[in-house]
């Protein structure tokens, strides 16, 4: 029986020496260690042994397990290091080759057109401020001057979340939040985007941007409204553009006016983009109503306020000439890139 276990002592060496992956190395521990393995076999075969001879060959059976199970170890480090090395020098980067080129964005025609804003208004000291998207009923229509039974308060137009609570469907709501917190007076912007349940075309989207703006006051005039929106529209189109009041209805402002520009392509003559007329219609503003400056507390005959709604996107399509809606929120790069 020694014999027999120098002869398996050596065959493990050898074919533990020979395993030149670490697959064949588990394959010889198997062979040789493993609970159906060559040692174990012998291990077993020891009853027929004598008393005497139990332990002596016990013994040289464990030294035998010992040599096997450090020699495994010993090539299991070396076939693991060589993988190791193998390994780094087939993924090896050659730092020489060029990279690869990463595109650089450039900013959406609707960032551009909201700095451009921001610059304007913040030159005339005007701060901003944000709002919520998803807002109270409150805040979105009654507390400013919207009556329950406004048509603006149809479902066709707005997404509510519950009876209370809707996706705001204009940046107005923002007025009223900044006046119930801010100290007196306030000149506010307040950029943000609107939802309306409307079918996407090349002039509506269910989602957009809107600008609200707003100064609060002792001795607010509609003069002071004029010549703010007049001058805004000059550095916005440019210092020949000339400005249009015309009357108009919004519940939270009185008197109301809708403000055109003078066409900047035909410079009032009549085109295609102004469809003949001349004029271009940009935003809504007026004299904010009484009711809605007592709902925030303030006293009307102290104070007063002008307020005015710009489409951020109708901007955007004016001023960098771009006819459909729907191209600004594809994002195609072939499109977007020619804002560089
Ligand atoms: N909220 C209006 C809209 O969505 C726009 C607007 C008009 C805002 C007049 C104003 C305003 O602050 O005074 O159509």
């Amino acid at each position: 029986m020694k014999e027999k276990l120098k002869e398996l002592r050596e065959n493990a060496i050898k074919q533990i020496k020979e395993s030149e992956n670490l697959d064949k190395l588990n394959e010889a521990r198997v062979t040789f260690l493993g609970k159906k393995g060559e040692l174990t076999a012998m291990l077993k075969s020891m009853k027929d042994l004598s008393e005497e001879e139990r332990p002596i060959f016990g013994q040289l059976v464990n030294e035998t397990r010992e040599a096997i199970e450090k020699l495994i170890d010993e090539t299991k480090k070396n076939l693991e290091n060589k993988e190791l090395m193998y390994k780094l020098e087939k993924e090896e980067i050659d730092v020489t080759l060029p990279g690869k080129k990463i595109k650089v964005g450039a900013k959406h025609p609707c960032s551009l057109a909201l700095e451009e804003v921001e610059r304007i208004f913040g030159g005339m000291g005007y701060e901003i401020v944000e709002g919520p998207e998803i807002e109270k009923d409150y805040y979105n229509f009654e507390a400013l001057n919207i009556p329950a039974n406004h048509p603006a308060k149809d479902e066709q137009d707005t997404f509510y979340i519950n009876s209370d609570i809707v996706l705001r469907t204009q940046t107005s709501p923002v007025q009223i939040r900044t006046m119930e917190t801010r100290p007196l007076p306030l000149r506010m912007i307040s950029p943000g985007r609107v939802f309306r349940s409307d079918e996407i075309d090349a002039t509506h989207s269910p989602s957009f941007h809107q600008i609200e703006g707003l100064i609060v006051d002792k001795n607010v005039t509609l003069a002071d409204l004029k010549g703010t929106l007049e001058l805004f529209a000059k550095e916005l189109f440019g210092a020949d553009t000339k400005v249009k009041f015309r009357p108009h209805h919004f519940p939270f402002t009185e008197p109301s006016a809708e403000m055109d520009v003078s066409c900047f392509k035909c410079h009032g003559k009549g085109c295609r983009f102004c469809k003949g007329s001349g004029w271009i219609e940009i935003l809504g503003c007026g004299m904010v109503h009484p009711n809605v400056l007592r709902m925030c507390n303030i006293d009307p005959d102290e104070y007063s306020a002008f307020a005015f709604g710009v489409g951020l996107e109708r901007i955007a399509l004016l001023k960098y000439e771009i006819d459909d809606l729907r191209l600004l929120y594809e994002n195609d790069d072939r499109f977007l890139k020619q804002f560089k």
